[in-house]
């Protein structure tokens, strides 16, 4: 089957969508239709010392971010550094479905948005495919219109809890029309003629259910207020800040955070340059510890501290992690990465540090996974609600690959073999979950034998150029 095939199927699926930002859509489609027909496996081999530079996609949750506050706000916003990926593009097809112009020239995305209030209705079901950012946010958004709105989702994301983000809508007057038991997808809102602010407390650390009532607030009258008593991710706060809103964060004696929202801002279009996701750049970092000899640097990385608990964790495994030239960068920290091979020892990682290291505890395992001693990771239990249940996913990819992990409730240990003695040689199911996928063939990298994803698609979701950035550092995949 030809690229032009598969691109003119894509195309007329989303008619509405033109120009460059189709080809993204169509060169992601193209993937799916051959996932769907068969799984794509992918091996890495034990690699010789990684060397070089990297620069990884932009962070996924400012760009999911930049495209939505982007295609609300009045006039023109334009972004660099936007993750290309499936993830991102879908969000983008989701806010030109309710009225926004977005396009790509050249490095940028120019983004003309609607005016906030002034979202329309989309004509046909939002699809998140694996995204459960882009389908939560989006809930939120479109929450407090007098609209009707139906999601849809790929067969991970239609499994993943919903009702953590409906309650509080439905609190503001919003109507569930159809859901599936359990509140997930396929769900169809229809929000009220006039919403009503809240005060709500977030009853699990979540940056998506925040950002949920937060969205939902700016088309709503009067002030909505969020409690957070476990900080997450403040992305959503900071980006309204620069988009116009009144938005304060007041953090009290006991660190519980009061975010308190002024409804119906006015949103003007902003500049926004998306530096290097942390989360990506997990990959590389790892790898570069665990194989021995490497010196690599990853460049631009967001250093944002509700971001960067695996790095506080991989320093004090004694990972040799330098950071060079700290700078600001549109109001977010950032750094270049210099990591070199290490040997690492097991250390207790705390259950509060979990919303800043959300997504990378599998990776995290692999790197325990080439220590000395045992590590333990506490206040595990949002893994089991991500793309997979990534509790489960990562012990029974550690089993399979030899290595000696205890799966609890919350909880994981894992027990290291430095050098990575008599690791490897497994298959890996990583169901439909791209930090599966990419956290195992890290491991292939620096065990004895080789490690076998079952399927590769989902990387696609996040870091599309994963295994070429990867190789360019001198990684083996075969
Ligand atoms: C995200 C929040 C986190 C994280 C996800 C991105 C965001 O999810 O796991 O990858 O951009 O707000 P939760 O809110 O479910 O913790």
């Amino acid at each position: 089957m030809t690229g032009t095939r598969h691109h003119a199927r894509a195309s007329t699926a989303i008619s509405r969508t033109g120009g460059r930002f189709s080809k993204g859509l169509a060169a992601f489609r193209k993937d799916h239709v051959m996932h769907d027909s068969q799984p794509r496996p992918l091996s890495a081999a034990k690699s010789p010392a990684l060397s070089g530079r990297a620069r990884v996609p932009g962070d996924k949750s400012i760009s999911h971010r930049s495209l939505m506050f982007g295609g609300l706000a009045a006039g023109e916003t334009r972004i660099t550094g936007l993750l290309e990926g499936e993830d991102v593009l879908r969000t983008g097809a989701a806010m030109r479905a309710m009225g926004a112009a977005i396009e790509q020239r050249g490095d940028e995305w120019i983004v003309n948005g609607t005016g906030n209030g002034a979202l329309i209705e989309p004509t046909e079901p939002l699809d998140f495919g694996n995204a459960g950012t882009g389908a939560r946010l989006t809930m939120g958004l479109v929450g407090s219109y007098d609209m009707t709105t139906r999601f849809i989702g790929d067969a991970s994301l239609s499994k993943r809890p919903m009702a953590r983000v409906l309650d509080p809508l439905r609190l503001m007057g919003m109507q569930v029309l159809e859901a599936e038991a359990g509140d997930r997808l396929p769900i169809t809102l229809r929000g009220p003629k006039h919403a009503a602010p809240i005060s709500y407390r977030v009853p699990m650390p979540s940056a998506q259910v925040k950002s949920a009532v937060l969205l939902a607030s700016l088309n709503t009258p009067g002030v909505t207020t969020v409690i957070e008593p476990v900080a997450t991710r403040d992305h959503t706060e900071k980006m309204l800040i620069g988009f116009g809103a009144a938005l304060e964060v007041e953090t009290d004696a006991d660190g519980v955070r009061h975010i308190r929202i002024e409804g119906q801002p006015k949103l003007t279009g902003q500049t926004i340059a998306v530096p290097g996701d942390p989360s990506s750049a997990a990959f590389p970092l790892v790898a570069g510890l665990i194989v021995p000899g490497s010196d690599i640097v990853i460049e631009n990385i967001l250093m944002n501290p509700t971001r960067t608990g695996l790095i506080d964790t991989l320093l004090e495994m004694g990972g040799d992690i330098e950071f060079l030239d700290r700078r600001n960068a549109g109001g977010e920290d950032v750094a270049d990465l210099r990591v070199r091979g290490s040997e690492l020892k097991g250390v207790t990682v705390p259950a509060e540090r979990a919303p800043s290291m959300i997504d990378e505890y599998p990776v995290l395992a692999v790197a325990a996974s080439f220590a000395e001693g045992d590590t333990l990771m506490q206040g595990l239990e949002e893994l089991r609600v991500k793309e997979s249940d990534r509790l489960s996913a990562v012990a029974n990819g550690l089993k399979a690959n030899g290595v000696d992990c205890v799966e609890g409730e919350a909880t994981l240990k894992v027990t290291g073999r430095p050098g990575g003695k008599g690791l490897g040689g497994g298959t890996v199911e990583t169901h439909l979950d791209h930090r599966i996928a990419m956290s195992f063939l890290v491991m292939g990298l620096a065990a004895e034998k080789p490690v076998t994803v079952d399927d590769q698609a989902m990387i696609a979701t996040s870091f599309p150029d994963f295994t070429g950035l990867m190789q360019r550092l001198g990684a083996r995949f075969q």
